[in-house]
């Protein structure tokens, strides 16, 4: 068999358009994002009723973000002639798909996944709405209505995975009759989960600790400056320990070759905070540089990305229509 007659996996993932998408999502997720255009058939999600499960007082937020959201992936590489972007609020067979499958779920199953109870305990009980308990469902239906397999996500989200999988399974076993008609989505888990951000914590925008990829170059090196370092290293000559730092973290993504020399500088007490900081500044400035040159671009050009977004959301609904219906012929519906 040649390689031209294998055929690629399938692949399907999301983001909510919340804005301030940051060096975290490059690293993490863009980056892989943008090899799947090439390894595999690729769809990607604009998840904007997911938005509204915690951001529904505000749309116009949700709205704003959203072309932002994409030109960012753009820019980060992901390629719109090889994969699929769509909208998920275009593409109305999900949401048919989750009033069908919404039938057939038990509350409790959604009751149990962990991200509910604790988004609650987190953002309180405003946000425990219909749509947010069954928040795991609908992307569900966002994977299922492409017949996803793989789903490159981070750990947070491998509980609503699971829940997905439990779904199809019941769903196939009621109303199969022997056939898959859905298919088990599985996670593939983003390499570089953990961007640690300048306080040291998991890099994200709700921290306010994150190195935003449309910040400019003078912001991130102010930001780099205020990073979190060892904290046992007081002065310049003190021995510092990398494993512990935030910056020498981030090196990693940005110029691994110079990681070995930056330790033992660092262990020996040669390299001092302050000028492994301004190093490293000019290093992530150039290492964003081309993303952030082809962001300008895009963000000039909101005819080019809306017409990116329109076509993969055409081509979505015409898989998302036929697994629609034979969801709804094996229902009996049709
Ligand atoms: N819940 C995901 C997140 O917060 C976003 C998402 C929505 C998603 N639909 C999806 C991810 C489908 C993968 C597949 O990160």
């Amino acid at each position: 068999m040649t390689s031209a007659t294998l055929t690629k996996p399938r692949v399907m993932s999301g983001m909510r358009p919340t804005g301030g998408l940051h060096l975290g999502h490059l690293v993490g997720v863009l980056t892989q994002w943008a090899n799947f255009c090439d390894t595999a058939e690729a769809y990607f999600e604009i998840a904007d009723l997911h938005a509204y499960t915690t951001g529904f007082e505000d749309p116009q937020a949700i709205r704003d973000a959203r072309n932002e959201m994409v030109a960012v992936w753009l820019a980060a590489g992901v390629d719109p002639r090889k994969a699929t972007i769509f909208l998920q609020s275009a593409v109305p067979e999900i949401a048919e798909l989750h009033t069908l499958l919404s039938m057939i779920v038990p509350v409790s199953w959604l009751e149990r996944v962990p991200t509910y109870k604790g988004q609650i305990d987190a953002l309180g009980s405003e946000i425990a709405t219909y749509g947010f308990l069954g928040y795991p469902l609908l992307q569900l239906c966002d994977i299922a209505i492409v017949r996803g397999e793989r789903v490159p996500v981070g750990r947070d989200q491998v509980a609503h995975l699971e829940l997905g999988r439990e779904v199809v399974r019941r769903f196939n076993h009621l109303y199969g009759d022997g056939a898959e008609v859905l298919v088990e989505p599985h996670p593939t888990l983003t390499e570089f989960a953990e961007v640690p951000g300048s306080d040291g914590r998991k890099m994200s925008k709700s921290y306010d600790n994150a190195i935003l990829i449309a910040d400019s170059e003078e912001v991130t090196t102010k930001k780099v400056r205020a990073y979190f370092t060892d904290p046992q290293k007081l002065r310049r000559n003190d021995p510092g320990r990398p494993e512990v730092c935030p910056i020498f973290a981030l090196w990693k993504f940005v110029n691994p070759l110079k990681l070995d020399g930056i330790a033992a500088e660092c262990r020996s007490g040669a390299l001092g905070c302050v000028a492994d900081k301004s190093d490293f500044a000019e290093q992530l400035n150039a290492y964003l540089r081309p993303v952030r040159e082809k962001l300008a671009i895009y963000r000039d050009d909101p005819v080019q990305v809306e017409r990116i977004i329109a076509e993969g959301t055409a081509r979505t609904r015409a898989i998302a229509s036929a697994v629609l219906a034979d969801v709804k012929r094996a229902m009996r519906l049709l």
